[in-house]
């Protein structure tokens, strides 16, 4: 290693230190033969915070240091010197050992972003004692270095730290930025939760400043997502319109993302209202034209009908997760570890103008503690047990909450089509009510397994629960083809 001679009392030092703790864990471990001694007389001599304190402090004593860190930003003068050490960059970081190594003397330059060069401080300072405290708008700097020189550590901790605060408010808002950072450095988890808060929150996201800051590539990426929760398509729809006018997207663009709305969503009346009064449509309605012309014949024929003639399980024909009351209903459960509840709601059987007059009752039973296989196992069962003995069930460690989405009545009209069902639940993150989980199911019970399975639903507290309350928003799927699978 090159190692200046004033380098030198630096390591003795250090090596110091790490003998003794050596001889700190010999002598605790070591020194007694297992078998002999009793567990009492075992003893640990922790010393561990007191040399924390000491590695810490000696990035304020220059003297033992044996090497300079300049660090300057392409075009300004600005410079920040910081005496720091060759083990202990090294140990922490493999790029910065290489640069050390191939480097002899005593000062090494690192270019850094003006952002970058703001947070360096806080970042050295890590290296040395594994700790930091991190402000909303130096998230990003600090993983930006923590990626470059390779503390993957850090990295983690920040990409975390970003994915539980994307709800926090930042004027002009920040997960759009974080977004496109995190796919330009490569982080996927953090790319991942950026796409997925944006998706799960698009009706506030579409109301923010920071809507019409999407880049194209963002916005087709949203556009695709069967997942959006949003009021309705139409909202969606509109909201493009005020992307495109802000933004004068290139003819290709435009036509992609206008082929991405599923029209055959949007009632015909409304479809026919846009037709007739939308500047885009008029501009783009060429590149359009089949789209609409099958969401009318769509909304013309019973979805059966024309399953026949085309496959009707395109993603034209999917609905995203609808807010409006025609698709679902909000249930707000308090004290949800207590005991089962039911509750009722309508909704129309299908997005079609055919099926929009019928409509469909469902019963939704919720129980915190339910026990798979149990004899509580039909809709009819449970609605006659909440008469009084549920609590004769179980302990509260037992059991898993459950959700139970049946129609109220069997009807010819249900036999063709099967249903996906939503249950959306909503949590509170820095303050503000947003999506928290989003769980999908079919008929089938088994596929709810996971359900709230993380979720404390005991505690005021959880994450879970907003002021003790479970709130949830059930959304109803109609799916025209069997073989089509839940699909993010
Ligand atoms: C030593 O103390 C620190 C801080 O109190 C603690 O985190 C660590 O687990 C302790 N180590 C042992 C071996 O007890
Ligand atoms: C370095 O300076 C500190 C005071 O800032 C002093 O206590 C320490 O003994 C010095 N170490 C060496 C190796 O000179
Ligand atoms: C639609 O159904 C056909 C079979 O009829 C299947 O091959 C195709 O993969 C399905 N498409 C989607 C998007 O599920
Ligand atoms: C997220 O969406 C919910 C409704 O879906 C809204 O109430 C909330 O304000 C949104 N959160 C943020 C941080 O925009």
């Amino acid at each position: 290693m090159a190692v200046s001679p004033k380098g030198l009392p630096l390591l003795i030092h250090l090596e110091m230190l790490l003998a003794a703790l050596c001889l700190q864990s010999l002598e605790a471990e070591g020194a007694v033969p297992k078998q002999e001694v009793t567990e009492s007389s075992l003893a640990v001599i922790n010393h561990s915070i007191a040399l924390l304190q000491r590695l810490e402090s000696l990035l304020a004593q220059d003297n033992t240091s044996d090497v300079a860190l300049r660090v300057q930003t392409a075009g300004s003068d600005r410079v920040r010197v910081f005496q720091a050490h060759v083990l202990l960059l090294s140990l922490q970081s493999d790029v910065l050992q290489d640069l050390l190594h191939s480097h002899s003397s005593g000062t090494l330059i690192l270019e850094e972003t003006p952002s970058c060069a703001d947070v360096f401080d806080k970042f050295i300072r890590y290296l040395y004692c594994g700790e930091i405290t991190v402000h909303l708008d130096q998230a990003l700097p600090l993983h930006k270095l923590a990626s470059k020189y390779h503390v993957w550590a850090l990295r983690t901790g920040l990409s975390l730290y970003m994915t539980q605060h994307l709800a926090v408010d930042m004027p002009g808002g920040h997960v759009v930025g974080w977004y496109q950072y995190a796919v330009e450095a490569g982080d996927l988890a953090l790319r991942d939760s950026c796409l997925q808060y944006l998706a799960w929150n698009l009706s506030s996201v579409i109301r923010s400043t920071e809507w019409t800051g999407l880049d194209e590539e963002l916005l087709l990426t949203l556009l695709q997502r069967s997942d959006l929760v949003l009021h309705s398509e139409l909202e969606l729809f509109e909201a493009l319109e005020v992307w495109m006018e802000h933004n004068r997207p290139d003819a290709l663009t435009a036509e992609s993302a206008l082929r991405a709305i599923r029209y055959a969503m949007i009632p015909p009346l409304q479809l026919f209202r846009l037709q007739k009064h939308s500047a885009v449509l008029t501009r783009y309605g060429e590149s359009v034209h089949d789209l609409l012309h099958m969401a009318y014949q769509f909304h013309s024929a019973s979805p059966l009908q024309l399953a026949k003639y085309f496959s009707v399980n395109c993603s034209i024909f999917a609905s995203r997760n609808y807010l409006s009351p025609a698709w679902g209903s909000p249930w707000v459960i308090s004290n949800p570890a207590r005991d089962d509840r039911t509750s009722s709601f309508q909704t129309q059987l299908g997005p079609s103008a055919h099926d929009a007059s019928k409509r469909i009752t469902w019963n939704a039973l919720f129980s915190p503690r339910w026990l798979s296989g149990g004899p509580r196992s039909t809709l009819m069962e449970q609605g006659a047990m909440l008469g009084g003995h549920t609590d004769a069930v179980t302990a509260p460690s037992e059991g898993q909450p459950h959700i139970t989405i049946a129609p109220a009545t069997s009807s010819a009209d249900l036999s063709a089509v099967s249903f996906q069902k939503t249950v959306i639940v909503f949590a509170r993150q820095q303050g503000k009510e947003m999506v928290r989980q989003i769980y999908n199911f079919h008929q089938s019970t088994d596929e709810m397994s996971s359900f709230l399975a993380d979720a404390d639903l005991q505690q005021h507290t959880s994450e879970y629960l907003i002021d003790g309350s479970l709130y949830l928003h059930i959304v109803v799927k109609p799916l025209y083809h069997s073989l089509v699978v839940a699909r993010k």
